[in-house]
């Protein structure tokens, strides 16, 4: 599979490094507005072809994978562009900037008969199958709430302070705390609140929410541009707890009984960056003719998209 890139930002530079590290896939173009900048990535990350226009990239009939790593805001449009022009595509988090703006490119994807998935590389990672062992294991009992964190000091970072780039907490780190939540819990949550604090440039700063589940179980999530958190996710049950430790991509499961003796820890799988996984999830689904990938459905992209268009619709 031939992957060419949309946009050599930070997450590209990742990116690149992953795929150059992998055997099934080649990272053949890269596109920048630039071209001297797209000539510097290509230079750097021994790519083949170099690109000074987005639209220049997806008219070449070697790229097999468009990988979008511009600005949320620009998602829709650099997707679409892509499918326009046959490409499968694998799409950065958040995966647009509303739920009506996802729910018109996977339309496209379907019309088209072509491949988009969302790169929320926590879904496709082995340690979320990892995670879900343990829990139905009943190590813990019953599982009662959880509570998970996410925050880096990036409210400086032009593209997160920026409401037209689609910039805030929400978007960026809220997108990994609501997907670890539906990963534990499921998706029939039963209502939710939440509360923020904004920027002067008009952004959330930080954000809360809480989700209440059947039975009464509860999920407390918390993401911020203004510091640096532990980036835990805990889960609670009756006979003990799970500490999972960074939840985008877990590094440390370790299990607790009701006296907080370690009674189990898993250490992550030697990965490249963690990346290569969900790249190997669009090749798999490529190759089976899909237009989805398991590991992220178009209607859990659909559903998270839909829970960030009602969390922000309770800040107005
Ligand atoms: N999965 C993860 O762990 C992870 C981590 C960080 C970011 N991300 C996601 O990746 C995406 C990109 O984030 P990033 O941190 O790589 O951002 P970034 O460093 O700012 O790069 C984004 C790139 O998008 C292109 N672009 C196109 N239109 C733009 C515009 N109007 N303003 C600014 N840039 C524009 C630029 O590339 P050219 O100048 O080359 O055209 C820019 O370098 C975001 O959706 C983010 O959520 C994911």
């Amino acid at each position: 599979m031939r992957v060419g890139i949309i946009g050599a930002g930070g997450i590209a530079r990742k990116m690149a490094k992953t795929i150059n590290g992998m055997e099934s896939t080649q990272l053949y173009a890269i596109a920048s507005r630039s071209l001297e900048k797209a000539k510097a990535f290509a230079a750097e990350f021994a790519v083949e072809k170099a690109y000074g226009s987005y639209e220049e990239m997806v008219l070449d009939k070697n790229v097999d994978l468009v990988y979008v790593a511009t600005p949320h805001s620009h998602h829709h449009q650099h997707c679409l562009l892509a499918l326009e022009h046959g490409k499968h595509v694998l799409c950065e988090k958040a995966f647009t900037f509303n739920e009506a703006q996802a729910a018109e490119v996977l339309a496209f994807a379907k019309e088209k008969h072509l491949l988009v998935a969302e790169a929320i590389w926590t879904r496709y990672l082995p340690m979320r199958h990892m995670l879900d062992e343990v829990i139905a294991s009943g190590i813990i009992g019953e599982v009662c709430s959880l509570t998970a964190n996410l925050g880096y000091v990036i409210n400086h970072v032009p593209r997160l302070a920026d409401p037209e780039l689609a910039g805030g907490a929400l978007l960026d780190l809220g997108v990994y705390t609501i997907n670890f939540m539906l990963m534990v819990l499921g998706n029939d949550y039963e209502r939710f609140d939440s509360t923020v604090t904004m920027t002067d440039t008009g952004v959330d700063a930080q954000n809360s929410m809480t989700f209440i589940y059947p039975e009464g179980k509860m999920a407390i999530l918390h993401t911020t541009q203004l510091a640096s958190t532990d980036r835990r996710g805990m889960i609670f049950g009756t006979k003990g707890y799970i500490e999972v430790t960074n939840i985008n991509n877990p590094e440390w499961i370790r299990v607790f009984d009701t006296e907080h003796v370690l009674l189990k820890e898993i250490k992550q799988p030697q990965q490249i960056t963690g990346f290569e996984y969900q790249v190997e999830a669009c090749r798999t689904a490529i190759s089976a003719d899909a237009i989805e990938c398991p590991e992220m459905p178009h209607q859990e992209i659909l559903r998270v998209m839909r829970i960030m268009d009602l969390i922000r619709s309770q800040w107005k």
